[in-house]
């Protein structure tokens, strides 16, 4: 007997998906696996009513704890790609990974998905699948469906799909983020209603400070002043799920970018992301403060090849446990708090402190004769030869006076 394990979110793409992998693909038997990375409970209770319709074996899996601590990595690489933080990327490999082992153990000879032959998505789950030896099936691509066959498909069957599915616009959600597409958003030049956000409220004149804790650059806890309620767990899934419904009050963490897909396609994209806001914001300030010069310039490469990666669903990549070991290096001194202000829907870092600051009053004020033994006019050297080179060159260009006594 065959079986074929499916990403199942009791959608119209993953309902047709179910009869068609009898149909066209030939298995006897498809289960269907949901795996929690912090969707809304509607999403579980969607799923678990068409299953149940379907009558089809349902596994949902929780992975909040794995998907936060790809989170968490994330915030140590300050990682965003084209302003977005990523919620959406990163919680492809934790889903297809969960995916993976229900099908092993329920011995599963195939692995299916209902994304679409243009999105990203497909990518990221395949990238993962394609390293067993379990079939790789997308019905939606393979089959070329569209919108409109689906739910006609759906009718003919009559399959339990709601009608009209949700609405126009194409919602993915998790703890990290709320990504928002289609309708009138896939014209650029349209300006988004405030119907559009469910995590952030329209922007008002609120203010507030968020004090974010950080361990080797781990994000721990937050404070927040007027209100006087202190997160302080352990669990960073409750940590991220705070801050989105605190810092979404002020309305922070929109983004509305003009996002490059993995296969060239330009889309517009919004996105919601108020915990990933403040928590990268706090973690920048908080390194500024403790990073030496040459570590934060070098490290904002590594983290520009870490956001690529995680973009395209390849965490699991040789070359990022390679740019990890670097990130990681500078982290153990990323220890202490930032607070930033979130109101207006801006968050902008307004105090760091750290043991491991690297910043010293005493040695940036103008009040101090000596510092370990340098004093003021020993700059006078480095001060001389500043900028030779340069003004070297434009005498031999002839474009300045330059240089003139050098014989
Ligand atoms: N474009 C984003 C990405 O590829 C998010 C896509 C989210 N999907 C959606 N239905 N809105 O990471």
């Amino acid at each position: 007997m065959s079986r074929v394990a499916l990403a199942f979110s009791g959608g119209l793409d993953t309902t047709v998906c179910v009869p068609l992998l009898e149909e066209e693909y030939g298995y006897d038997e498809v289960i269907g696996v949901t795996v929690d990375v912090g969707q809304p409970e509607s999403e579980f209770e969607e799923a678990a009513e068409t299953a149940e319709a379907l009558d089809l074996e349902h596994h949902v899996v929780d992975a909040k704890d794995e998907f936060a601590d790809l989170c968490a990595a994330a915030v140590k690489s300050n990682a965003t790609y084209q302003g977005y933080p990523l919620g959406t990327a990163l919680a492809r490999p934790v889903i297809a990974e969960a995916i993976m082992d229900v099908a092993k153990e329920r011995n599963c000879d195939g692995l299916a998905h209902g994304c679409t032959g243009k999105g990203n998505d497909q990518l990221r789950f395949e990238a993962v699948w394609r390293g067993s030896d379990m079939e790789v099936i997308a019905p939606v691509r393979e089959l070329g469906l569209t919108r409109e066959w689906e739910i006609e498909y759906a009718a003919e069957r009559d399959l339990p799909v709601e009608a009209g599915d949700g609405g126009v616009l194409s919602i993915d959600q998790n703890l990290w983020s709320r990504a928002i597409e289609g309708g009138d958003l896939e014209h650029p030049d349209y300006v988004p209603t405030e119907d559009i956000y469910e995590w952030t409220d329209e922007p008002s004149g609120e203010k507030a400070l968020i004090e974010v804790s950080f361990e080797d650059g781990v994000p721990v806890s937050a404070t927040i002043d007027d209100q006087d309620t202190s997160i302080e767990d352990d669990s960073l899934v409750e940590l991220i799920e705070s801050l989105n419904e605190i810092a979404g009050q002020y309305g922070v963490g929109r983004t509305d970018v003009m996002e490059d897909r993995m296969l060239g396609l330009k889309v517009r994209e919004n996105y919601e992301h108020p915990a990933a806001t403040v928590l990268l914001t706090a973690h920048q300030a908080l390194e500024d403060l403790v990073l030496t010069k040459e570590e934060r310039s070098f490290k904002r490469s590594i983290e520009q090849e870490w956001a690529e990666k995680a973009y395209e669903g390849i965490v699991f990549a040789p070359v990022v446990d390679a740019l990890e070991a670097f990130i990681d290096e500078t982290q153990d001194v990323v220890t202490g708090t930032a607070t930033v202000r979130v109101g207006g829907g801006s968050c902008r870092a307004v105090a760091r402190d750290s043991e491991y600051s690297v910043y010293s009053e005493e040695m940036a004020s103008f009040n101090t004769e000596d510092i370990d033994g340098i004093a003021q006019e020993d700059a006078t050297g480095v001060a001389k030869y500043h900028g030779f080179q340069e003004r070297f060159a434009n005498s031999v260009k002839g474009s300045s006076e330059g240089i003139t006594d050098w014989e």
